[in-house]
C-alpha cells in the first residue's frame, strides 16, 4: 500500500514536471501502473480517482490543494544541489549554450559592479526569447531568481500550455527562494489558465522583491498581479528595460489587446520602387539571402496572407522552406472564389492549411474547395475588395495572432487604408526596372498629398546579401501603450 503511495505522490509530482522532463514522467507514469496492477481491488479504484487527469484549468480548487502543497515543499527545502544541473532546467535543447545568453563569462565576472536590475532583465529577455514560435499566442516570457548576488534558477515559457517561466524559475531552485529577487520579463498572472496563478506561487516562495519588465495587458491581469504582490508585503519594481520587453512580445500586446493578427506588411522592390515588371513577371527581384530571409520571417507568423491577384500571376506555394520550421497558415483574399482549383495552394491545402477569404455564397462554387480540404471563410465586401477588419478579427478568433502579409499591391494598399498594418519589411534591391505600367509596392488610389501619406517610425535596417532590408512601424501601432 505504502508503495502504491510512494508511486502516486511520484506520478503527480512528474505530472507537474512534465514540462520540463518528458523522460521521468513517462518513467513514473510506468511505475504507477505496474504498482497499481498488484494493488486490491479496493485500492485500486480508489488510487484512479485521485488521478490527476483533469487540467487544473477544470479544477482549480485541485490543483490549490494538492499541487500547491507540493510546490511549496518543493521549493522551501530547494532543489538538492547534488541534483541540479544548470542545464536540466533547458531540456535537451541541444542548441543552448549558458553562456550565449549572458555574453562570456569573462564579462560575467568582471561585469559584478553592473549586476544591476537592468543586467539582470536582459537575462531574463535573453532567455524569453528562446520560446520564440513555441509559445504562441502567448507571449515569450523568461524569469531569473538572484540570491545574495547569485543567480540560483532560471527558466522561460517553453511551449504554450506548458509552465510560466516564473513558476518553471521557482521550481527549478537549487536553494530556499526566501529572501530572492525574482526579475520577469511581463506581470506574473493572478488567474487560472492552462496552470494555476502564478503571484501564489511567487508569494508562496517568500521571494522580498519582484521585479517586472512591463505590465500584462491581459485583461485577466492587467496591473491585478503586482497590486496581489504587493498586498502580500512584496517589493515590486515596474518597467525595468520596458522597451525591450514590449517589443520582445509586440504580437501578443496587440493581439491581446485587439483580438486581431500582428500584420507585417512585407514585400521586394528595386530602388525605383517597383515588385513586378510591366510583364508582370516578379521572379525575383532580390537575392538568394533576403529570400532566405522571407522563409525565416514565414517561420516566425501564424498566417500568411495574398490577394488572389499574386495568387494567379505567380501560383505560389507560400510555404517555409527552412527545415524543421513549420509553415504557416496560407490565406488567399478572393472574393469571387476565382482561385483555379488546379493551383498549387488548392493542390497541398491538405499539407499546409489554405483558408480563402470570399464573399462567395454560392454552395455550389464553394464544395469544390471545401472538397480540396480548404477552409471557407465568408467575409462581406465594400468597394475596395473584402472587409480586412471583418477578416481580421475572424482570424484572430481562430487564434491567428500574426500575419506576414506578401502582397500583392492592391491588397498591400486596401491593408494599410483599414489599418490593419502594424509592421512593414521592404527588400530594397540595387535595380532599377522602370515602366510607367510595372507595379509599385502599395498602389490602389493612394494618399492625395505627402502629409497625408502613411507615417512609419523606421525601427532597424540592414543589409541582407546584395539587398537591403528596412524595417518600419506604422505609428498608430497600440501595443506600446503597455
Ligand atoms: N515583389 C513583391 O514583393 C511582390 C509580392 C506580391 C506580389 N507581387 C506581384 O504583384 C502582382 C499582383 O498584385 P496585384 O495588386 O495585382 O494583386 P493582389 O493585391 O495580390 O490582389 C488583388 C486582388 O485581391 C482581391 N481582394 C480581395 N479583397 C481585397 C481587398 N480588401 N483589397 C484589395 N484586394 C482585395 C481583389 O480581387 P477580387 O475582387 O477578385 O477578390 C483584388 O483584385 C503580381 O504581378 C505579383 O507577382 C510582387
Amino acid at each position: 500500500m505504502m508503495k502504491l503511495f510512494e508511486n502516486m505522490l511520484v506520478m503527480r509530482m512528474a505530472y507537474w514536471l512534465r514540462d520540463n522532463d518528458f523522460r521521468s514522467f513517462f518513467i513514473a507514469w510506468k511505475r504507477f501502473f505496474h504498482a497499481i496492477k498488484k494493488a486490491p481491488l479496493r485500492m485500486r479504484t480508489r488510487a484512479i480517482r485521485k488521478l490527476p487527469l483533469k487540467r487544473p484549468r477544470m479544477a482549480p480548487e485541485f490543483c490549490a490543494r494538492h499541487i500547491g502543497f507540493m510546490e511549496r515543499s518543493v521549493f522551501m527545502s530547494g532543489r538538492s544541489d547534488e541534483n541540479y544541473r544548470p542545464d536540466e532546467a533547458y531540456g535537451s535543447d541541444e542548441n543552448y549554450r549558458p553562456d550565449e545568453a549572458y555574453g562570456s563569462d569573462e564579462n560575467y565576472r568582471s561585469d559584478e559592479g553592473c549586476r544591476n536590475d537592468e543586467y539582470y532583465m536582459q537575462r531574463a529577455i535573453a532567455l524569453a526569447r528562446r520560446g520564440e514560435g513555441a509559445v504562441h499566442p502567448n507571449p515569450m516570457v523568461g524569469a531569473v531568481l538572484v540570491k545574495d548576488g547569485r543567480v540560483i534558477a532560471e527558466d522561460y515559457h517553453r511551449v504554450y500550455g506548458g509552465f510560466h517561466a516564473e513558476r518553471g524559475c521557482l521550481l527549478n531552485c537549487r536553494e530556499p527562494a526566501k529572501g530572492g529577487t525574482l526579475y520577469v520579463t511581463l506581470e506574473p498572472c493572478c488567474h487560472y489558465g492552462k496552470t494555476p496563478p502564478c503571484t501564489d506561487i511567487i508569494i508562496d516562495s517568500g521571494v522580498r522583491r519582484v521585479v517586472v519588465g512591463t505590465k500584462d495587458p491581459n485583461p485577466l491581469v492587467s496591473g491585478r498581479g503586482i497590486q496581489i504582490l504587493k498586498d502580500h508585503g512584496i517589493e515590486v519594481v515596474c518597467g525595468v528595460c520596458r522597451e525591450e520587453c514590449l517589443e520582445l512580445n509586440r504580437i501578443f500586446f496587440h493581439y491581446i489587446r485587439t483580438g486581431m493578427p500582428y500584420v507585417t506588411l512585407k514585400y521586394a522592390m528595386t530602388m525605383d520602387g517597383k515588385t513586378a515588371a510591366a510583364s508582370g513577371k516578379s521572379r525575383w527581384i532580390t537575392g538568394e539571402a533576403a529570400r532566405h530571409r522571407v522563409h525565416e520571417e514565414r517561420g516566425r507568423h501564424r498566417g500568411i496572407m495574398v490577394g488572389i491577384g499574386t495568387a494567379l500571376a505567380d501560383d505560389p506555394l507560400l510555404t517555409c522552406r527552412l527545415e524543421g520550421q513549420k509553415s504557416p497558415v496560407r490565406i488567399v483574399c478572393d472574393s469571387a472564389l476565382r482561385l483555379p482549383l488546379s493551383s498549387k495552394l488548392v493542390q497541398t491545402a491538405r499539407q499546409t492549411p489554405l483558408m480563402i477569404a470570399t464573399a462567395c455564397t454560392d454552395e455550389a462554387r464553394r464544395a469544390p474547395y471545401m472538397a480540396e480540404g480548404c477552409q471557407l471563410i465568408n467575409v462581406p465586401r465594400d468597394d475596395g475588395g473584402l472587409k480586412l477588419d471583418v477578416l481580421m478579427r475572424a482570424l484572430g478568433e481562430r487564434k491567428i495572432d500574426s500575419i506576414l502579409l506578401e502582397g500583392g499591391s492592391t491588397l498591400a494598399w486596401s491593408a494599410l487604408k483599414a489599418g490593419v498594418v502594424q509592421r512593414v519589411l521592404a527588400f530594397i534591391a540595387p535595380k532599377i526596372l522602370g515602366g510607367c505600367q510595372a507595379p509599385g509596392a502599395v498602389g490602389g488610389p493612394g494618399a492625395e498629398s505627402p502629409d497625408a501619406a502613411f507615417k512609419l517610425k523606421l525601427r532597424h535596417t540592414e543589409p541582407v546579401g546584395c539587398d537591403f532590408l528596412m524595417e518600419s512601424e506604422v505609428i498608430s501601432d497600440v501595443y506600446r501603450d503597455c
